[in-house]
């Protein structure tokens, strides 16, 4: 998904424009570029690559206005380049998009045929096109008027698909126009300025009172003030939330990396997203709108994610099915929301996501609510898509999160589905008050020793050394432990772009054995669990190969170091607990290994934070 900013104010739009597009850089970074008005003309400056491109740029060849758009391009439809970078022009309209629209192309044809002129391949300039075509002279104020925004209007008619959408025009200058479908943007309030951005905290070193528009709304902003307009062009008032995000957390304080800085986060980001929740032996959830008899009643759970959100859901079936006896499915949400699942009032679905906008996600969550399910959310993202659509929903308050791979939000997403899984087993009556207060006892004691792994960042780092130039890894574990065999994977090919697999330990022999040989390092998770002894017949079996094992073992443990030749040790944790511990060190070995390959870990090639498209 892409990365869209505004400015409307007092100052010159073009360093604000710069600053904030930089701030949602991990949004997207295939292209950039800004439009800006001055004295009733358009500048307009675009180019391929990140932020800093465009910058200097603009260093060499100045652009001022006070007001102005401005995007950073993932791209859906086109090859990043600088005809396919936003904002788009036609006539005297500029736009700025992020979403799809699925009837583009007949509208395109349609265009051609009046003849009007295309100098991309995107759906974002059949929409500039429309809206020049549709613009009247402004006669009035308000959508049902004319002008800029009325432009709109008659646009949105006509196209269906998925858009925030940010407009502005010379011929109707005194004005921003942004509208909402399915991709989220919000306004920050100044004085006597305004600021847009696809997410709030791009803005939040600017203005603390934000205004969340919902999908259908149009907003007309003018230095005067803004207008929100529902679908049936009626004026709404809206909420103006006051956000206390503390944009230092936007910086990388002292870290060569945001993923580093991350990572380190976490002893602490896993305790905001526990603290609160656990007191006196209780499990507490704010605004949680599941009664005790609503819990009573589910019979069956869906946890539904992508990617490492989806990995955090095969963990959270163990925790769930173990501690409240529920039986839970697990699905990828692209495959849950097109297989009809079977799903009625006693279901309960879990949808996990980071950013709350990941598009497949929300349609998981939407469908079950169709089909008369109770919903939970676990985002780390207020007023996200995702968490204003679940019945109800649980933040993990793990901070922003700026790289592109996740690592503080997947363990703040399994300590949030660990005190849930605890909060349904004594709502079910599963577990009883000593039973409870153990196992919070437990989440404490695991949080203690946290900081411990972060000890272990030396050892990986040097083991990275021998590893970084390899052209595969493969990953074990088994039980619980496999899906962090699969996170493993994950933060391996998405930083380093090293081909890497996870799998369950006891199923290396159905096929992946074939992939061992010197060559091909063995990732194996052995914690001194149920199924530890199977572990290590996991590693005889790849050493017996000539594999090269890595294996990740219990502090204390004195039988894995006679088998293998490097060995890393973790503190022990309780079984639900274990993945917690045993994900963070799989962070720094993919952090070392990409880092050793020069590559961009906070910014992955082709990767984008948030998936907000099909
Ligand atoms: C993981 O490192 C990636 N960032 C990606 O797999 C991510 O987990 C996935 O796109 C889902 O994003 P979400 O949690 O914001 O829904």
């Amino acid at each position: 998904m892409s990365g869209i900013v505004g400015y409307i104010g007092w100052q010159n739009a073009v360093p604000i424009l710069i600053d904030t597009l930089k701030r949602l850089e991990y949004r997207g970074y295939d292209s950039t570029g800004i439009a800006v008005i001055k004295d009733s003309s358009l500048g307009i400056r675009k180019r391929v690559g990140d932020i800093d491109v465009l910058k200097e740029s603009l260093y060499k060849e100045p652009l001022n206005g006070m007001i102005g758009i401005g995007h950073t391009r993932w791209a859906t439809h086109g090859k990043p380049t600088e005809e396919n970078a936003h904002p788009h022009i036609a006539g005297k309209i500029a736009i700025v998009h992020n979403g799809i629209i699925e009837n583009y192309l007949s509208l395109k044809e349609s265009l051609l045929k009046e003849g009007r002129k295309f100098l991309s391949d995107t759906d974002t300039e059949v929409i500039a096109h429309l809206i020049d075509k549709n613009f009247t002279p402004s006669a009035g104020s308000g959508p049902a008027g004319s002008g800029l925004e009325s432009a709109v209007q008659k646009t949105l008619k006509e196209i269906s698909g998925t858009y925030a959408l940010v407009a502005i025009s010379p011929a109707d200058p005194e004005k921003i126009v942004i509208a909402r479908n399915e991709n989220p943007i919000v306004i920050g309030l100044g004085r006597g300025e305004f600021f847009i951005a696809s997410d709030a905290s791009a803005i939040l070193s600017y203005v603390k009172d934000i205004i969340f528009l919902d999908d259908g709304e149009i907003a007309v902003i003018k230095k005067e003030g803004v207008q929100v307009y529902d679908r049936n062009n009626k004026q709404v008032e809206k909420n103006i939330r006051r956000l206390g995000l503390n944009p230092i957390l936007m910086e990388k304080g002292g870290y060569k990396h945001f993923i580093l800085k991350e990572i380190f986060e976490q002893p602490r980001a896993i305790w905001d997203t526990v603290r609160g929740r656990v007191s006196g032996g209780e499990i507490i959830f704010e605004d949680f709108k599941l009664s005790s008899s609503d819990i009573k009643k589910i019979k069956r759970i869906f946890i539904t994610g992508c990617g490492t959100s989806w990995h955090a859901g095969l963990i959270g079936k163990f925790m769930i099915e173990g501690l409240s006896r529920i039986p839970v499915e697990v699905d990828i949400s692209s495959e849950l929301r097109y297989r009809n699942p079977i799903i009625d009032s006693d279901t309960l679905i879990i949808a996990i996501s980071e950013s709350g906008e990941t598009v497949d996600t929300i349609a998981s969550l939407r469908d079950g609510k169709k089909k008369g399910a109770k919903t939970v959310s676990i985002c780390n993202t207020i007023e996200s898509s995702l968490s204003r659509e679940s019945v109800s929903t649980i933040n993990i308050h793990a901070g922003p999160e700026i790289s592109v791979a996740s690592t503080k939000t997947f363990t703040s997403s399994l300590s949030a589905l660990y005190i849930l899984s605890v909060y349904l087993a004594k709502l079910k009556g599963v577990i009883d008050d000593n039973e409870t207060a153990g196992l919070i006892n437990d989440i404490v004691t695991v949080m203690g020793k946290i900081e411990d792994v972060m000890g272990l960042e030396e050892e990986i780092e040097g083991l990275s050394k021998m590893f970084y130039e390899k052209k595969g890894f493969l990953y074990l574990g088994r039980g619980i432990n496999y899906p962090v065999a699969l996170e493993g994977a994950m933060k391996m090919k998405e930083l380093s772009y090293i081909y890497a697999e996870g799998y369950p330990g006891g199923e290396m022999k159905h096929g992946p054995i074939a992939l061992i040989d010197e060559h091909t390092p063995v990732v194996i998770l052995a914690p001194q669990n149920i199924l530890y002894e199977k572990s290590l017949i996991d590693i005889e079996e790849v050493k017996a190969r000539n594999g090269v094992v890595i294996v990740f073992a219990t502090e204390g443990d004195t039988e894995v170091v006679k088998m293998a030749r490097h060995v890393l040790y973790v503190p022990h944790a309780s079984e639900y607990l274990t993945p917690i511990i045993m994900s963070i060190p799989l962070q720094f070995l993919a952090y070392y290994v990409a880092l050793r390959r020069g590559l961009n870990v906070d910014r992955p090639r082709n990767l984008a934070k948030s998936v907000t498209v099909e």
